[in-house]
């Protein structure tokens, strides 16, 4: 079967109650139109891939989804909220959101990025609820051992590990991540998806992540976005994405897609 852009699209647009919805989402740098009237309604609780080439539009669009950048036009809502007229700690408690890029001016440790997540809920003033929290992020993503050190002091896949469970531990119904693989060694990466996973089928979460690796996706996610020029060029379950003719037209490469253990692969290496 193959899957066509348009009615696929179909497939991510007018669900009951979506987590997060996006409706003629547009972004211009200039004259360049990055992010062009994105409509997609993502479902609430579950693992939504957003994958598709370097300069797609993903940061862009996750961007604006997680209030970090204003859009030109449309409008999102995050678990009924309007992203643009929500009130900043109202939003804060309802979603968290990972960047691509995250730089810090201030030394901290491990441990203090982390209670930084839980700022939210505690206001700079942790009970021993948002200590438990904490600990349990930085248990969660393999950072005891690492607490007290300070991020410079890390790995890069070690300090990603640490902004994951910072934002992680908001403790949100819903949770964007902008490449939180970035750096991560097999096992790291294979543990952290198996936790967001977790996350959105035992809590309910709605996770969006993007991630590079199509068959990351194809394995963790519920539903994937394929996203071209700054649009949604696909949408749907990973059976209804990982296609060859429709992931060699999103990435212009050619793709075989292979069944192995009940998981679809793609092979695209030369
Ligand atoms: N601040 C900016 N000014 C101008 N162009 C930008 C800016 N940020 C992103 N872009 C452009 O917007 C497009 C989409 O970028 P981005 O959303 O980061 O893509 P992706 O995350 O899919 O790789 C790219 O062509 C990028 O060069
Ligand atoms: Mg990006």
């Amino acid at each position: 079967m193959t899957v066509t852009a348009s009615t696929d699209l179909r497939a991510c647009v007018g669900i009951d109650r979506p987590g997060i919805r996006a409706e003629g989402v547009t972004k211009r740098y200039g004259r360049t139109v990055v992010v062009d009237d994105v409509h997609l309604d993502l479902p609430l609780g579950g693992v939504t891939a957003l994958i598709g080439p370097n300069g797609a539009g993903k940061s862009t669009l996750l961007s604006i989804v997680g209030r970090l950048l204003a859009a030109d036009g449309g409008r999102v809502t995050v678990a009924g909220l309007d992203v643009a007229t929500s009130r900043s700690d109202e939003l804060a408690k309802a979603m968290a959101v990972l960047r691509q890029e995250n730089h810090l001016d201030i030394r901290l440790t491990v441990r203090e990025l982390v209670t930084f997540g839980r700022y939210p809920h505690s206001k700079g003033r942790p009970t021993g609820d948002d200590l438990v929290h904490v600990e349990k992020a930085l248990e969660y993503l393999d950072l005891t051992g690492l607490a007290d050190r300070f991020l410079d002091q890390l790995s890069g896949g070690q300090r990603q590990r640490a902004f994951v469970a910072m934002v992680l531990c908001q403790d949100t119904d819903v949770v964007l991540l902008d490449e939180p693989l970035n750096n991560l060694d097999l096992r790291h990466a294979v543990a952290m998806m198996g936790r967001l996973r977790d996350a959105a089928r035992e809590l309910g979460r709605t996770i969006v992540v993007v991630v590079h690796d199509i068959n990351v996706a194809s394995c963790y996610a519920d539903t994937i976005v394929a996203m071209r020029d700054g649009r949604v060029a696909a949408c749907g379950s990973p059976a209804q994405i990982m296609q060859p003719d429709l992931l060699e037209d999103i990435y212009g490469l050619p793709v075989r897609v292979h069944e192995i253990d009940d998981q679809l692969i793609a092979t695209y290496y030369g």
